[in-house]
């Protein structure tokens, strides 16, 4: 890595002595070589855990997906293309579903709550999806917005002062550059993106203004719509972010600023949906995944097996931590602002999974190992404070025991202690071969919680 480009701490600070040394900070240039250098915030890293909220007019449909709008009118795929036919007037067109945006039982403290109660340590909410809808009363969204249209409220306003009045989440908004169907964004293109009316004149005048409005701790940008980072200027409006805006020494961003640059530039690395690599990377990155695998909005047409299930989280959970990510987590509200008990079932197990198991994962490091060689789910985390290594075991023995191939144990040292058990376990140490762990014996209702176990081992290499 080279250091962050521009200027050296201005004379003037040196001579003011350790204050003054702490308040420098460096400048960015509005390139990727500078840009890239800037160190992520800590609190990104040690938060482990957010949750993704998909919220928007394709809620109102909530139909298929929250790409209704394209599936629907620009591939014409036959579901979306029937439903409308049986559902509604010959005519309507997507732009109707925005008054019925009603979100009449949307209570943002309600959502802090449980958000809180999923043990994330962020949220990220849609403010504006690729249909264009700004959920914020944005001056340069005409009235294609949640003031002007649907609620008549300011969705991103309420839920960033519920969540900071009730909770230490990090407020975030996911925020597209492109728009499907944006004349300017449309005649952009024919240009084959010589001319740069939409981002002018649209999307870095709205990532300017929510900034400005909400302070958000991260901007999950998305929807490069095929053009270059330089159609979109990604690299001074991150200069200008990281420099001069509000939140300059907190703020993270991820990858997603114009074609090429996922996985490659900005601040931590999405690369894909749903990445989740299953081994350590070299570079601060995040699985972003949705609670329903088949949709990031809510849809009514969902089956119960269309939820991951509670284990499946714990899993997901469990392997991104172990190979230094953050887990992003999705729901999709409805078009009347409720969390469906099932999400809202899915975040309070989490949360209850990790108000057992948070040290192994909230302001962990990776270990030298990620998963075991000799049983397979169970992941490593390391607790920095406490030297400690944490065994995260998807599935509990019916032998009683656990063999492990990786830890070596020392005599008279090493501790062993499951995660909300009070008494230390015995075990047995297999030199360069790991050891053998005997798990207490214990009734369902005596397990200190189910979908997954931690071991805290002390003292082992
Ligand atoms: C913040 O929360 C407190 C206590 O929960 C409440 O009394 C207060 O009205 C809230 N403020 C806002 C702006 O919502
Ligand atoms: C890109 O953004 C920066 C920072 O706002 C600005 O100074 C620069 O003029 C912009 N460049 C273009 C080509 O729009
Ligand atoms: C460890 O994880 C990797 C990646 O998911 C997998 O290929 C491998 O089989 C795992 N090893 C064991 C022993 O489970």
């Amino acid at each position: 890595m080279s250091g962050p480009g521009g200027r050296a701490a201005p004379a003037l600070l040196l001579l003011l002595g350790l204050p003054g040394l702490l308040l420098a900070r460096p400048r960015y240039e509005p390139t990727w070589g500078s840009l890239d250098a800037r160190p992520l915030p800590a609190w990104f890293d040690e938060a482990k855990f957010g949750i993704f909220i998909h919220w928007g007019v394709f809620s109102v449909p909530s139909f298929g997906s929250e790409w209704f709008w394209w599936y629907w009118q620009k591939e014409k795929r036959e579901p979306y293309v029937k439903f409308m036919e049986a559902n509604y007037p010959p005519g309507f067109s997507y732009e109707d579903f925005g008054p019925l945006f009603t979100a009449e039982f949307f209570d943002p403290n309600q959502w802090a709550d449980i958000l809180k109660a999923s043990g994330a340590k962020y949220v990220v909410l849609t403010s504006k999806h690729h249909e264009g809808f700004t959920l914020w009363g944005s001056k340069y969204s005409w009235n294609w917005n949640a003031v002007d249209v649907g609620p008549k409220r300011d969705l991103v306003a309420e839920l960033a002062t519920s969540v900071r009045n009730r909770t230490d989440l990090h407020f975030g908004l996911y925020h597209s550059l492109f728009e499907w169907f944006n004349r300017l964004f449309l005649e952009d293109a024919t240009n084959a993106f010589k001319t740069r009316k939409f981002p002018t004149s649209k999307s870095l005048p709205e990532l300017y203004e929510i900034v400005t409005k909400y302070q958000p701790e991260i901007i999950w940008s998305d929807g490069d719509g095929n053009a270059p980072d330089t159609y979109w200027n990604s690299t001074g409006f991150l200069a200008w972010l990281y420099n001069d805006s509000p939140v300059r020494d907190t703020v993270v961003t991820n990858d997603r600023w114009g074609v090429g640059s996922i996985c490659t530039h900005g601040g931590f690395y999405t690369c894909s949906d749903r990445y989740n690599p299953g081994h350590l990377l070299p570079h601060k990155w995040e699985n972003c995944m949705t609670i329903d695998r088949s949709s990031w909005g809510y849809r009514r047409d969902a089956r119960l097996g269309d939820y991951l299930a509670i284990e499946d989280l714990v899993k997901q959970l469990a392997e991104t931590v172990s190979c230094g990510g953050n887990l992003l987590m999705n729901i999709g509200p409805t078009h009347d602002g409720r969390i469906a008990v099932v999400f809202e079932e899915r975040l309070r197990q989490v949360g209850a999974w990790l108000k057992v198991n948070g040290e192994a994962i909230y302001g962990t490091k990776p270990w030298r190992a990620q998963n075991d060689t000799v049983t397979p789910g169970v992941w490593y985390t390391f607790s920095p404070k406490e030297g400690k290594v944490n065994a995260i075991f998807l599935n509990w023995p019916g032998s009683g025991t656990l063999e492990l191939g990786e830890p070596r144990a020392k005599l008279g040292e090493t501790q062993v202690k499951l995660a909300g058990y009070k008494e230390l376990l015995k075990w047995v140490a297999l030199g360069e071969k790991g050891m053998i762990i005997a798990l207490p014996q214990l009734t369902p209702q005596q397990l200190p919680c189910q979908w997954g176990w931690t071991l805290q081992l002390t003292d082992v290499n």
